[in-house]
C-alpha cells in the first residue's frame, strides 16, 4: 500500500474505492463512508465536495495525511475519535478516548426533557446529570432549554476536561456547573433539582467480548461497565435521586435496550416515583425510563 501510493497517480476516487476495499477486509462495514470522511478532512472540504473533483489527483502532502488516519480507522479506532468531533443535536462536540462518543439516541433523551420543561411551565428550572462525558446532555440543555443553572457531575478527570472545553466552545459557561466525583457525591447538601438525568454506565461486564471493536477496545471502560448486570450505577441512581428531586421533579434515564423494564421495576419497588414510563429510541426500542419524584 505504501510504495503504491507513494509512486501511482492517485486521484480522489481512485483512493476512495482503494481504502473503502481495504477498510471493509479490516471489517468496517462502513469502508467507503469513513474513507471518505478521512478524505474530506485531510483535504479539508465537506465530504460531498469530493465528489464534485473525483479525478483530481491527490498531492503528497495529502496522501502523507490520509495514510496515517486510514490506518487508524484500520485498526478499528472510531472515526470520531480520528476526527476528533461529534455533532450532538445543536452541537459540534470535541470528541477523543477519554469519552463515550455521544450516540444518536440521546439526543431524544435531551428532546423528551426539553419537551417536559416546556410543558411543565416550572419557572427558573434547574438540572443536575450524572456522568457528563463529553457534556452532551448538559450543554445541549443549556444551549436549547430554559435551564438557569446545571450541575453535571463526572467521575472521570479526563472526561472532565473534555467537557470543560465543549462547555468553553458551546458558550455554557455560565449554567453548566462540572464537577469531579462520583454519583451525588459532589452535590452541595440541600440542593434540589427540576430535572435530574443520567446516561450511566449500563453494560453488564459479561457482555464486554460481544461488543465491537470499536466500543470494546476503544471507548473508555468506566462509561460502558456497571458491574455483573451492568445495573450498578442505575441501582444507585434510582435509590438516591429522589433525595435531589424537587417534588414532581423528572428522573430521565438512558438504560440498555434489555433494561427498561427491569429499571421501571426497581423505580416502583422504592415507592417513591410515580407516573413511571418507557420511551423508545429511533429504532423502536425501549431505551429511557422516565418517572416523576413524588
Ligand atoms: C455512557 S457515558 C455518558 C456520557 C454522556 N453523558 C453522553 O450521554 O454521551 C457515562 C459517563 O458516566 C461516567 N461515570 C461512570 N461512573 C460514574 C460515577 N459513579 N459517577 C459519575 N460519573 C460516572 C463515565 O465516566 C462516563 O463519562
Amino acid at each position: 500500500m505504501t510504495s503504491s501510493m507513494n509512486d501511482e497517480p492517485w486521484t480522489i476516487l481512485k483512493l476512495i474505492l482503494w481504502s473503502a476495499e481495504y477498510l471493509r477486509g479490516k471489517g468496517v462495514d462502513s469502508g467507503r463512508l469513513d474513507a471518505e470522511h478521512l478524505l474530506a478532512h485531510v483535504v479539508g472540504v465537506g465530504r460531498l465536495q469530493l465528489y464534485l473533483d473525483f479525478e483530481r489527483p491527490l498531492d503528497r502532502t495529502e496522501l502523507d495525511g490520509f495514510r496515517p488516519l486510514l490506518r487508524r480507522r484500520a485498526a478499528r479506532e472510531p472515526l470520531q475519535y480520528i476526527l476528533g468531533r461529534q455533532p450532538f443535536r445543536t452541537l459540534n462536540l470535541e470528541v477523543g478516548p477519554a469519552v463515550l462518543i455521544p450516540r444518536p439516541e440521546t439526543e431524544l433523551l435531551v428532546g423528551e426533557i426539553l419537551s417536559w420543561v416546556e410543558s411543565s411551565g416550572r419557572s427558573a428550572p434547574t438540572a443536575l446529570e450524572v456522568g457528563a462525558g463529553s457534556g452532551a446532555i448538559c450543554l445541549s440543555l443549556a444551549d436549547e432549554g430554559y435551564f438557569t443553572h446545571i450541575t453535571a457531575i463526572e467521575v472521570s478527570e479526563a472526561a472532565l476536561e473534555v467537557a470543560g472545553r465543549n462547555r468553553e466552545s458551546a458558550g455554557g459557561s455560565g449554567i453548566v456547573d462540572l464537577r469531579l466525583g462520583s454519583l451525588f457525591d459532589p452535590v452541595d447538601e440541600g440542593d434540589r433539582f427540576d430535572v435530574v438525568v443520567s446516561n450511566p454506565p449500563y453494560v453488564a461486564e459479561v457482555d464486554e467480548a460481544s461488543l465491537a471493536p470499536e466500543v470494546r477496545d476503544w471507548e473508555p471502560g468506566t462509561a460502558l461497565f456497571a458491574g455483573p448486570d451492568g445495573l450498578d450505577v442505575i441501582r444507585c441512581l434510582v435509590d438516591e435521586a429522589p433525595r435531589y428531586l424537587k417534588e414532581g421533579g423528572l428522573l430521565a434515564l438512558e438504560v440498555g435496550a434489555d433494561q427498561p423494564r427491569t429499571v421501571a421495576g426497581l423505580m416502583r419497588d422504592t415507592g417513591r416515583y410515580s407516573d413511571i414510563r418507557i420511551v423508545r429510541d429511533h429504532a423502536n426500542r425501549e431505551r429511557f425510563v422516565l418517572a416523576h419524584g413524588v
